[in-house]
């Protein structure tokens, strides 16, 4: 089943509760947190007290996503706020097949992603132990972006080699995604959709989920 994430880093944080309920009602499993520190992504987001405070509101899937140097220092405490899936970035740590496992052992859904510019094949080692492998299809920092094109190679890769190696991380792509092309992401092969700004915007929240699903499903 194809699922949307979306991001709050384009919701109205002074509302959020009433957001979340809006995602929820219109039938949404997911949500994805960014985490920005200023140094690995040119923009600072919220960290791990923020999330504890989510999970007081919400019981939808925390999908969070570092963008973080050295993620490896923070696992725990993601744990302990509530993430149910952390995604690191392959560019921001050094041990990262410790990493991946440091978060299984915390409970959570290992994940794993690279910027637009790496190479995916990059992730070979790991993806035997990887739950999930994400696709940045924008440089990450900033919502709103336009879609990167290689991106969509990268995903029939990750579908490819899941198959022939009988691997089982779930295929993510964040950035860009909107109505106009998320059905030919979905075909490259991506499972679970980050969305901010076609999610967030001045429009329903509602009417911009569905007609998101309604190209997918
Ligand atoms: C970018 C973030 C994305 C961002 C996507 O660094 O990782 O999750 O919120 O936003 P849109 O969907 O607007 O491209
Ligand atoms: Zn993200």
């Amino acid at each position: 089943m194809k699922e949307l994430s979306p991001s709050i880093l384009s919701a109205e944080l002074s509302n959020i509760k009433q957001q979340l309920e809006q995602v929820k009602a219109a039938g949404i499993k997911y949500l994805h947190i960014d985490v920005m520190d200023g140094l690995f992504v040119p923009n600072i987001t919220i960290g791990q007290p923020y999330i504890k405070s989510l999970r007081k509101l919400s019981d939808l899937i925390f999908d969070v996503h570092l963008m973080i140097e050295k993620p490896e220092r923070y696992i725990e405490s993601f744990a302990e706020a509530g993430a149910d899936i952390l995604t690191i970035h392959y560019e921001a740590c050094t041990h990262l097949d410790r990493a991946l496992h440091q978060i299984k052992d915390n409970g959570m859904k290992a994940g794993v992603t690279i910027n637009p510019s790496t190479p995916i094949n990059i992730l070979s080692e790991v993806l035997p132990i990887a739950d999930l492998v994400l696709v940045m299809s924008v440089n990450p920092g900033f919502g709103g972006q336009s879609f990167i094109e290689n991106s969509v190679s990268k995903l029939e890769w990750l579908k490819e080699v899941r198959q022939k190696e009988n691997y089982n991380y779930i295929i993510e792509v964040d950035g860009g995604v909107k109505t106009s092309n998320i059905e030919k992401i979905s075909n490259a092969g991506a499972e679970l959709f980050v969305a901010g700004s076609a999610v967030f915007n001045d429009k329903d929240i509602k009417e911009n989920i569905d007609g998101l699903y309604k190209k997918i499903r």
